[in-house]
């Protein structure tokens, strides 16, 4: 479902070219749940920036359910992002009108519209939160209306960038459990810091030196202990 194939990206800053990711590529099936770890800096967002048609490759090709994602043409792309930070994603003034402004930007007619906002505000627990600010909101309000805006639009995909890194335990274990729901339904790529999290995917990648080091099973990974600290890569706490 997503095809990555010899991924090659490079930031320009002040004319010095910093290649971020050296002919990646990697596979992930239609209803697979799969990690992706990688040290600060690997190329983790970039990557997921790329997936979603929002960078531009130098080279190589990404493919979501076989059609070619291209970012002169379509930039929004059929894969859900959810950003680290919330605040980072959210565009509208108001919790409603941040579940309906990709809804109203492809034009959906309004009242399929005003139905889906209603079925999301309500699915997410966002109903009495509706004419607020999202940057009043607390930080599970957050998550949850990022995660609303993002699968009102019915992705085929979804990634997710650390989404639970500024989360407090309470909403951490809400969110894993959102997640936990989602395995099965649709590809998902799950950029974490935390092997704990690592351990529920079905798959881990590991992303060094712009390529994947590693691509098995997530308890596998701590048999490769020699490579861990190489790839940056903590274990798990329990
Ligand atoms: N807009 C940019 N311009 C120039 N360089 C950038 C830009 N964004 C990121 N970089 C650099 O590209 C590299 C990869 O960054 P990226 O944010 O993709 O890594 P990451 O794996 O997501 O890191 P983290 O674990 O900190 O989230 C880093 O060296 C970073 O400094
Ligand atoms: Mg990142």
């Amino acid at each position: 479902m997503i095809a990555v194939h010899d991924l090659i990206f490079e930031y320009k800053t002040d004319g010095i070219k910093i290649r971020v990711l050296d002919g990646l590529s990697f596979n992930i099936g239609g209803d697979e749940w799969v990690a992706l770890m990688g040290a600060n800096g690997s190329g983790k967002t970039t990557l997921s920036l790329l997936l979603k048609g929002l960078l531009t490759p130098l080279s190589g090709r990404i493919f979501i359910n076989g059609n070619l994602v291209d970012p002169s043409r379509e930039p929004e792309g059929s894969l859900g992002l959810v950003f680290q930070n919330p605040d980072h994603q959210f565009v509208a003034p108001t919790v409603e009108q941040e579940i309906a402004f990709g809804l109203e930007n492809r034009g959906v007619e309004p009242v399929k519209l005003r139905e889906k906002v209603e079925q999301h505000l309500s699915a997410y627990q966002l109903l009495d939160h509706r004419h607020r600010s999202p940057s009043q909101l607390s930080g599970g309000e957050k998550r949850r209306l990022s995660l609303a805006s993002v699968l009102v639009m019915e992705p085929t995909g979804l990634i997710f960038d650390e989404p639970t890194t500024l989360l407090d335990p309470q909403d951490r274990d809400d969110f894993l459990k959102f997640m936990l729901s989602m395995k099965g339904k649709m590809a998902i790529l799950f950029i974490t810091p935390y092997p704990d999290e690592a351990l529920i995917a079905d798959r881990l990648l590991i992303l060094h030196r712009g390529k994947i080091a590693y691509d098995d099973q997530p308890s596998k990974v701590f048999n490769h202990s020699t490579q861990l600290k190489e790839w940056g890569i903590g274990v798990p706490s329990g």
